[in-house]
């Protein structure tokens, strides 16, 4: 459990995405991931395939503090980017996002959730490792212009029981 739990205050909620948030979740883009940061037209793309996307974002008044999103296939679902404001994290908002990620693949595909994290990031690894994510391979030199390793983890969710993830815990 995170040493500061305020993500059951009544101000902070999670919400679908729409395109009018891609403006300020650029904002925490550009600070945390630099040069490697996604596009708004990315983010236009994703939004737009409502088939099998589902983007949420975390707002506590009117704020956009985290968002997060997920591809989802038959057989199996990604995630396909998570993050919390800087000055935000640390509260459980991550937890939050991934909670609400998985129960969405849950509904929506096969057990298998798949993401690609950086090598070089243990906070996220450990997230993921707390969620029951298992590595599974590494595609080197995935993130550009760093040349920077993916690690491959995979969530088998057969037999995972939601209330043993993260922000239940
Ligand atoms: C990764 C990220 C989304 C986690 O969000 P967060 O709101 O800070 O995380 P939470 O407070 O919900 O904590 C969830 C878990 O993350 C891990 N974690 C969070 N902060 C950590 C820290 N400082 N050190 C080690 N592990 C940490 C822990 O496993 C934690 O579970 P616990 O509280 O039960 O120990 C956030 O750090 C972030 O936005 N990082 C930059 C962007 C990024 O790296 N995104 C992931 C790309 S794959």
């Amino acid at each position: 459990m995170s040493a500061v739990d305020v993500t059951r205050s009544s101000t902070v909620a999670l919400r679908p995405m729409r395109w009018w948030d891609i403006e300020p979740v650029m904002e925490i883009e550009h600070d945390l991931f630099g040069d490697e940061s996604w596009t708004v037209a990315m983010f236009w793309s994703e939004l737009s395939e409502h088939d099998t996307r589902h983007y949420l974002v975390v707002e506590d008044r009117a704020e956009i503090i985290g968002y997060a999103g997920l591809c989802a296939y038959p057989e199996e679902s990604f995630v396909q980017t998570i993050a919390v404001r800087r000055n935000r994290q640390g509260e459980g908002l991550g937890a939050r996002l991934l909670t609400a990620l998985i129960e969405e693949a849950r509904r929506r595909s096969e057990p298998m959730v798949g993401l690609e994290v950086r090598a070089d990031n243990p906070i996220a690894k450990a997230m993921y490792l707390r969620f029951g994510f298992e590595q599974v391979g590494i595609r080197k030199g995935y993130y550009q212009p760093s040349n920077t390793d993916a690690v491959l983890m995979v969530l088998n969710l057969n037999g995972v029981n939601p209330a043993d993830w993260a922000g239940n815990g």
